[in-house]
């Protein structure tokens, strides 16, 4: 038994290991939710009937003639719902609504024999409507005062203090957009029901507890009727956190009534249309400066677009808050957040949960005034980092504040940033149609839920007579290589090779009551569970291994443990110490730590276009001591990779006209949006990892790394800026839109907003 953050020597973890299933999923032999079903005899397929309006009233609602239709099973209206006709926690969205929110909502599902009799049914099922008015855009929103939700504020110090001390003020707003998970895997169900009614829901989920929660109390049952299992899933990146319980209640509502296994399945323009997406938002904002550069005072809006109901709009929002003042200290500080409702999709969790929102306002602010004080933008940036000793906005300290100052050293050495400056400047002046632009940007992003009892882990760890071992654990595997880092942890912790070590697929009815694998606490929760449940075994151990003598074999132990009637098995808790947070005063420390990072990116821009190429980037980041190399270098590549796409190719688009598709979104299938693929990567891209950066809280020495690194992708957007600013007159302000499509990259050239 060790401390947590201990690291045995020699140890599996830190061990470059591909991840566990790579073999599957490049053979394609992985299984998904979606496989079992087709693996399942008997089983039907639901179809949703949609509604063609943003908002309006469903007056009647007809599902017999879709009984005509051969193949048709059930039709499953709100009727049928023998529990609560909702598909969240908030009691605003109802599963089965009377009240269309959004174009493409499901006012009703279709069952039948094969999809195919399904779609036909659905389309026959007859629905009147009576439109109603549609708020669509933030800006909208504002004006017609359509908010849900609280309104934070997070204050410190005094504003009009910081000001009077500034001797330059500015101001500006910013209006930027979401982005679509776009996981390769659509929203799956598959739901059965046993011989007693009990239900058993296989579910591409983040979050197998919630949607338990949510099954249980759409069919009217006990948490112990209903099992979700998740094995796995083919990305979530956030988008599967709250939004696929609703469609698991479906299946499983379609299970209870007809008594056979019911899959639902999203099509790809259906997951586009009817899922949440990342949160654009609005902001204006008005920033105070000395003359050295420093930061004096912050005051800013923020307004999320939060579509049509809460879902998790409101800690993303409390994330964007904590996270606007990124790397900088900002000694006088106010800033306020509001959800905006308008009738498009209920936006939700996406990688970062609202942090790379926040953080975008003050790179934003950052790259726009540092032309307008005469100072370099690297040289601002640098210049108003925290250090040790001072506190964010909400009052926690700012650990470890010199990592940051560290990577962005390591970062302009080893990527000879000064260097490579002079060149450009050289080569811009001598080519007046390409100019290529560079940008160094930090990170700091903390790690934990903000909700403090989120902050749990359970594992079950079996190790059976012959010496093998079986680890469940509350977390699930959406790619980003938990289960990876979980054997390892498990074979560090109990000294055995990783080979005697497996895994089972995450499921309620093994580890209950657990947290959304998200706020890239995932390994940190659990691997902390999972060396808690091995540390137990291995002191019930302890007493034989005595008697044996030090050179006894595990299996020896093991076996002779079993007839000495010594417990094999144990259950692991973790909760994460410290933390205490207070969501209406917007103070506390919601944060165990903060993971730093660094990019320098540069970029070259065409000047008849705006298309740009990224040239190369340089990363150094924060993952303490990593627990597996390989899976935190393809974390840190994939989320810079995902950041670089939300903030200059993909662009998703509603149809804002007054038209009969109002509120349609136009970009619902891969023809039309954009999203980054192997010739988007940098042609040259260098990741490394931080050194001597173990920390001291967290398991084995690690730290988080799922979302972070997707803001290292700000380095891009402000090389662009730098870029467009080699077109421009010296001294002038960029302004770019968000995304920087190369259209808003040619409008900016010429000097607009975009
Ligand atoms: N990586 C892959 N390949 N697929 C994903 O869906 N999700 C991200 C990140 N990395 C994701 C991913 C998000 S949003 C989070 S919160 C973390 O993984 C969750 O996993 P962790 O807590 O185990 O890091
Ligand atoms: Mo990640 S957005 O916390 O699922």
């Amino acid at each position: 038994m060790s401390r947590l953050s201990e690291r045995p020597v020699p140890a599996d973890v830190g061990v470059a290991r591909p991840h566990e299933s790579a073999g599957l999923h490049v053979t394609g032999r992985a299984l998904y939710t979606d496989d079992v079903a087709a693996r399942t005899p008997g089983v039907l397929h639901a179809h949703p009937v949609c509604a063609p309006h943003a908002h309006a009233l469903v007056t009647r609602l007809d599902p017999k003639p879709a009984y005509d239709v051969d193949g048709v099973v059930r039709v499953l209206t709100a009727d049928d719902v023998p529990g609560v006709n909702d598909a969240g926690t908030k009691h605003d969205e109802p599963l089965f609504p009377g009240e269309v929110m959004f174009h493409g909502h499901a006012v009703a599902w279709v069952l039948g024999e094969t999809l195919e009799a399904a779609r036909i049914g659905a389309a026959a099922v007859e629905v009147d409507y009576e439109p109603l008015p549609a708020i669509l855009t933030v800006v909208e929103a504002i004006e017609q005062e359509s908010f849900q939700g609280a309104q934070p504020r997070m204050e410190r110090g005094d504003v009009a203090t910081g000001f009077a001390a500034a001797t330059h003020a500015f101001e500006g707003e910013i209006d930027f957009a979401g982005q679509e998970h776009f996981y390769l895997e659509t929203h799956a169900s598959l739901a059965h029901i046993d011989d007693d009614g009990q239900v058993f829901v296989q579910c591409s989920t983040q979050h197998p507890t919630e949607t338990q929660d949510i099954v249980a109390h759409v069919l009217g049952l006990a948490s112990h009727q209903v099992t979700v299992q998740c094995l796995r899933m083919g990305g979530g990146f956030g988008g599967k956190e709250m939004q696929p319980h609703g469609f698991a209640a479906v299946a499983a509502l379609g299970a209870r009534l007809t008594g056979r296994p019911v899959r639902v399945r999203l099509t790809r323009q259906q997951d586009m249309t009817m899922s949440g997406k990342r949160h654009g938002f609005h902001a204006t904002w008005r920033v105070g400066f000395d003359d050295d550069g420093l930061l004096q005072a912050l005051e800013a809006t923020l307004t999320s677009d939060g579509g049509w109901s809460l879902d998790l709009s409101e800690p993303v929002l409390s994330r964007a808050l904590c996270h606007i003042d990124n790397a900088y200290w900002i000694p006088h500080f106010r800033v306020d957040g509001r959800v905006a409702r308008t009738h498009k999709t209920s936006q939700t969790a996406f990688r970062g949960f609202g942090g790379p929102q926040g953080m975008l306002v003050i790179e934003d602010v950052l790259g726009r005034c540092a032309p307008l004080l005469g100072i370099d933008p690297v040289e601002l940036r640098r210049r108003n980092f925290y250090v040790e000793g001072q506190a964010t906005p909400y009052g926690q300290p700012v650990r470890h504040a010199e990592r940051l100052t560290r990577a962005w050293d390591q970062v302009v050495t080893t990527g000879d940033v000064v260097e490579r400056r002079a060149e450009i400047a050289l080569a811009n002046a001598a080519d007046p149609d390409r100019k290529r632009g560079l940008a160094i940007t930090p990170v700091k992003f903390g790690i934990s839920f903000n909700f403090t009892s989120f902050n749990q882990a359970g594992a079950l760890v079996h190790v059976y007579k012959d010496g093998s071992v079986l680890i469940n654990h509350g977390g699930t595997e959406m790619g980003q290589g938990l289960h990876t880092k979980m054997l390892q942890v498990a074979a560090t912790a109990l000294g055995l090779p990783i080979e005697r070590v497996r895994l089972a697929p995450t499921r309620t009815d093994k580890v209950p009551n657990t947290s959304a694998t998200a706020a890239s606490s995932g390994a940190d929760l659990n691997g902390a569970a999972v060396k808690d449940a091995c540390d137990q075994i291995l002191a019930r151990l302890l007493p034989v291994r005595e008697q044996l003598g030090p050179t006894a074999m595990w299996d020896d132990v093991v076996r002779t443990a079993y007839f000495d009637r010594i417990q094999l098995w144990a259950a692991g808790f973790y909760k994460t110490e410290g933390l205490f947070w207070d969501g209406r005063a917007m103070r506390g420390e919601p944060f165990k730590y903060f993971a730093y990072g660094v990019a320098a990116a540069e970029v070259s821009v065409d000047r008849f276009t705006g298309a740009y190429e990224v040239d190369r980037v340089d990363i150094v980041h924060d993952v303490g001591d990593s627990l597996s190399p390989l899976v935190d270098i393809g974390q840190i590549e994939g989320g810079f990779l995902q950041g670089v796409g939300w903030l200059t190719l993909e662009d998703l688009r509603w149809d804002t006209s007054d038209g009969p598709g109002r509120g349609r979104l136009a970009t619902q299938a891969a023809s039309t949006y954009k999203l980054p693929s192997l010739s988007e990567m940098p042609a040259d891209l260098r990741v490394a990892l931080l050194e001597r950066a173990t920390e001291d809280g967290a398991v084995y020495g690690s730290k988080a790394v799922g979302e972070p690194p997707l803001m290292l992708a700000f380095a891009v957007r402000e090389a662009l800026r730098d870029a467009v600013a080699a077109f421009r007159p010296a001294g002038e302000s960029v302004e770019l839109a968000s995304p920087a499509t190369p259209e808003a990259v040619f409008w900016a050239i010429r000097g607009g907003r975009g």
